[in-house]
């Protein structure tokens, strides 16, 4: 009988989790049933006891519920640490990890063909989206590493656990520049834009959008400034990458995923 996993949030329909790792288990000869849970926003402990018991194999966690899956689990990974947050839980051992940081730097340093090593990085935004990537994005060897937010307090927060980070409001980054400004903030899922001082996105910078399937103020702004922009569909793929790999012990090849996803 097929193993079951799923991904589980609210809203979650949107999800396009149960197609790649459907075309994963193709490509890799697993025999997996993923599905789709949406758990109430109060009701997430309840839900993920549930499919543990029913027999589910593992989940995918998404918005909002990260965080409380960091708090369920028996054992995290360090990276999970890092992040106060998990995205992947594998329920045979109560095991928990994020894979959301490892598959940001796959999709900049293997899809795009981007060199983290000695570049100077932005990460806009310290919510949930910012905290799963951060600590990777050290541990790819950059030069600098600053993290702005409207809340300044909340990107201290967070950099007093990344040693080698610095934390900011926006106002501070007038007349800075940066190799890579990577979009972490939900603002683009309201059609707003992180207010950027002029300059920071340039001709010489590359900007990325961790939302993706949708054209965002962030990534036109990009654009405008005759920055080089990418979406969050690559990241994606390679999040779940990882994440099958974390059940399944076998690797699935992304490049024919993500080009399936794109040509979609
Ligand atoms: P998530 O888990 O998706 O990151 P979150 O924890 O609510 O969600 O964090 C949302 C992030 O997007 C925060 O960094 C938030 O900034 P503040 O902490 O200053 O509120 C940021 N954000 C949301 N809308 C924004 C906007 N219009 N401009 C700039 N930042 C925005």
């Amino acid at each position: 009988m097929s193993e079951r996993y799923a991904v589980i949030g609210n809203p979650v329909a949107h999800s396009k989790s149960p197609q790649i790792h459907a075309a994963f288990a193709r490509a890799t000869h697993q025999d997996i049933d993923y599905g789709c849970i949406e758990a109430p926003l109060d009701g997430f402990a309840q839900a993920v006891e549930h499919w543990r018991r029913s027999g589910g194999k593992g989940l995918n966690v998404t918005l909002p519920f990260k965080h409380e899956a960091f708090g369920l689990c028996d054992r995290v990974s360090e990276r999970a640490r890092l992040a106060q947050a998990v995205n992947t839980m594998r329920l045979d051992d109560s095991f928990g990890d994020n894979t959301d940081g490892i598959g940001l730097v796959r999709d900049l340093a293997g899809n795009l063909g981007l060199s983290l090593h000695g570049k100077a990085i932005l990460l806009l935004g310290a919510g949930g989206a910012a905290q799963g990537v951060a600590g990777a994005l050290l541990e790819a060897g950059v030069s600098r590493l600053v993290i702005a937010n409207r809340a300044v307090a909340k990107a201290e927060a967070l950099t007093a656990r990344l040693p080698g980070a610095s934390a900011c409001g926006y106002d501070a980054l007038a007349g800075q520049r940066f190799d890579l400004v990577i979009n972490a903030t939900s603002a683009g899922l309201t059609d707003e834009s992180p207010p950027l001082p002029a300059g920071v996105l340039n001709p010489a910078c590359i900007a990325y959008e961790m939302v993706y399937g949708r054209d965002t103020p962030f990534l036109s702004a990009a654009r405008s400034a005759g920055a080089r922009a990418f979406d969050g569909l690559g990241m994606l793929v390679e999040q779940a990458a990882e994440s099958f790999f974390i059940w399944r012990g076998v690797r699935p090849a992304t490049r024919p995923v993500l080009a399936a996803l794109r040509g979609a």
